[in-house]
């Protein structure tokens, strides 16, 4: 799963999004819905720190984000165990930045902003200098207080719990991370129509 290819793939799904987008509103003047976009990720995954970092970050650039609703959903390929602690694929420290950056989005649920300190914290991943991720409130000027009080409280390990509930829900369920998912549909599905569009 080259990110490379992910991202070709997420901007000719996102492209024939917008075509879409444009002739339904000259065609009806009605409003029109955004195009969803999830990502499942999680937070030592390279190629997910890649794809956020080089890719999914031009959306803030090029003003796509207007017309996307952006959900990210950091868990992956962790597990619950039967004690409801979980288990992540790279080991304790992915489910600590895991949990923090879930604390980050119920704290701040604007997409931009959360999204400033997780590009943040990914940049380090890409960096290898993860370790110092809480350099990242300073680098983001946001306040530190409420994201620690959400991960020392617990509450930041029940939002892992829903997060974990929501990716095993997913239909189809996904096989690997990166996992994109555009109104509703795994983008390896969308991609062989914007393939042929194109
Ligand atoms: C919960 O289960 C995991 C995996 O079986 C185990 O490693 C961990 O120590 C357990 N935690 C508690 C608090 O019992």
């Amino acid at each position: 799963m080259a990110s490379s290819s992910s991202a070709r793939l997420l901007l000719a799904s996102l492209l024939f999004s917008s075509l879409c987008f444009c002739f339904c509103l000259a065609s009806s003047q009605a409003s029109v819905p955004k195009v969803s976009l999830q990502l499942y990720y999680e937070t030592l995954c390279p190629y997910c720190s890649r794809f956020m970092v080089n890719h999914l970050s031009k959306i803030f650039e090029d003003g796509l984000i207007s017309i996307v609703d952006l959900d990210l959903i950091p868990y992956g390929n962790a597990r619950v165990n039967s004690n409801d602690s979980i288990t992540c694929q790279h080991g304790p420290n992915e489910c600590l930045l895991n949990t923090i950056e879930a604390c980050a989005i119920s704290v701040w649920p604007d997409v931009s902003e959360h999204f400033k300190f997780i590009y943040c914290v990914e940049l380090l991943v890409v960096d290898h200098k993860y370790e110092s991720w809480e350099t990242c409130f300073e680098e983001t000027g946001i306040d530190s207080t409420a994201v620690l009080k959400c991960y020392e409280s617990g509450e930041g390990n029940k939002l892992e719990l829903q997060y974990a509930a929501k990716t095993d829900a997913l239909q189809p369920p996904h096989t690997y991370v990166p996992w994109v998912v555009v109104d509703g549909q795994p983008l390896y599905e969308v991609s062989a129509q914007s393939i042929k569009f194109f």
